[in-house]
C-alpha cells in the first residue's frame, strides 16, 4: 500500500485480446511507472495474462493485480482462482466486488468471503462500491452504507487498516463515452460519508487509514482534479488504463503536483 503515494490501479477487464498485445502495453506502462515519483502503480490484467506480465514486471514498478477471486484456496471449484493462486502467479492486489461482477449476481455476502480470503492470503483487497443511481432524497447514501457494511463484514479493523482499499465507483459514471466523471466536489463529499461509515463500524483509527479510490470515466482531462480537489488517495482507471499514453499522461499530472497539492 502507498505511504503518501496516491494509488494508480488499471483495471483491463477482459482486454486485450492477446497476451503479445497485453506485454506490449505493460511494457510502455513499466517504463512510464520507472519515472513517476508520486503514484503507485497496479495493472490488473485478465487472469490468463497474468503470469506473463509478471515476468516482465520483474525489476519494474508496477505491482500487478487480479479483478477477482475466489474464497477457497483450492478445490472442486471449476473456473474459479484462488488469492493463493493469484499470488503465486504474481500478484500483490485483488479487485473484489467490482459492479460488473456485481452485475451478474455477484452478492455483499459473496464479495465479504472473496474480500476475507484475500486478507488471509497475504494481498491486498480493492473493494469496490457504488450506488447505480443518485437520487434526490439520498437514499443512495443507505445504499452505499450497505454494500460496504456488507462487504466488509468478514474483515475486522487491524485487516481493514492494512490491506483494504476503497474503490468508490458510481456505476452511472463507469464506462461514459463522454468521459465525463464525476465532479471532484461530490467525490470528496462521497469519501466523507465512506470514511464515516467506516468510522462507526470499524473506528477511527481504520477510517482514517483506508485508502479510497474514485473509478468511473478517468481520463488525463479529469484525473488531477478529482485527485485533488476531490482529496482522493488514487484512481480505479478502465479504459485509459489500456492506452499507454493516456494512462502516462494521468501518472505525469500526479506526478507535477506540488505537495500533494494541485
Ligand atoms: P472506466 O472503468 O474507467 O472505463 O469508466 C472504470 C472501472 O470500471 O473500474
Amino acid at each position: 500500500m502507498p505511504h503518501g503515494k496516491k494509488l494508480i490501479v488499471g483495471n483491463w477487464k477482459m482486454n486485450p485480446p492477446t497476451t503479445e498485445e497485453a506485454k506490449a502495453i505493460f511494457r510502455k506502462i513499466k517504463r512510464i511507472a520507472g519515472r513517476i515519483r508520486k503514484s503507485e502503480v497496479v495493472i490488473c490484467p485478465s487472469e490468463i495474462h497474468l503470469s506473463a506480465l509478471a515476468r516482465l514486471a520483474s525489476g519494474g514498478k508496477v505491482s500487478l493485480g487480479v479483478q477477482d477471486v475466489f474464497w477457497e484456496d483450492e478445490g472442486f471449484f471449476t473456473g474459479q482462482v484462488s488469492p493463493m493462486q493469484a499470488r503465486d502467479a504474481g500478484a500483490t492486489y485483488a479487485i473484489v466486488g467490482h459492479s460488473e461482477k456485481r452485475k451478474l449476481g455477484e452478492t455483499n455476502e459473496q464479495v465479504a468471503k472473496k474480500l476475507k480470503a484475500v486478507v488471509r492470503d497475504g494481498l491486498v483487497g480493492i473493494l469496490c462500491i457504488g450506488e447505480a443511481e443518485r437520487d434526490r432524497d439520498g437514499r443512495f447514501y443507505d445504499v452505499l452504507a450497505s454494500e460496504l457494511l456488507g462487504s466488509l463484514s468478514e474483515v475486522k479493523a487491524e485487516a481493514l487498516k492494512k490491506s483494504v482499499v476503497i474503490a468508490y465507483e458510481p456505476i452511472w459514471e463507469i464506462g461514459r463515452a463522454d468521459m465525463r466523471a464525476m465532479k471532484p466536489l461530490s467525490v470528496h463529499e462521497t469519501s466523507i460519508f465512506i470514511r464515516k461509515v467506516i468510522n462507526d463500524a470499524f473506528g477511527a483509527q481504520a477510517s482514517h487509514a483506508v485508502p479510497i479510490l474514485y473509478g468511473g470515466s478517468v481520463s488525463a482531462e479529469n484525473a488531477r482534479a478529482i485527485v485533488f480537489d476531490g482529496e482522493m488517495d488514487g484512481l480505479l482507471i478502465g479504459r485509459q488504463s489500456l492506452d499507454a499514453n493516456a494512462f502516462s499522461e494521468i501518472l505525469k499530472q500526479i506526478d507535477s503536483s506540488k505537495n500533494g497539492k494541485k
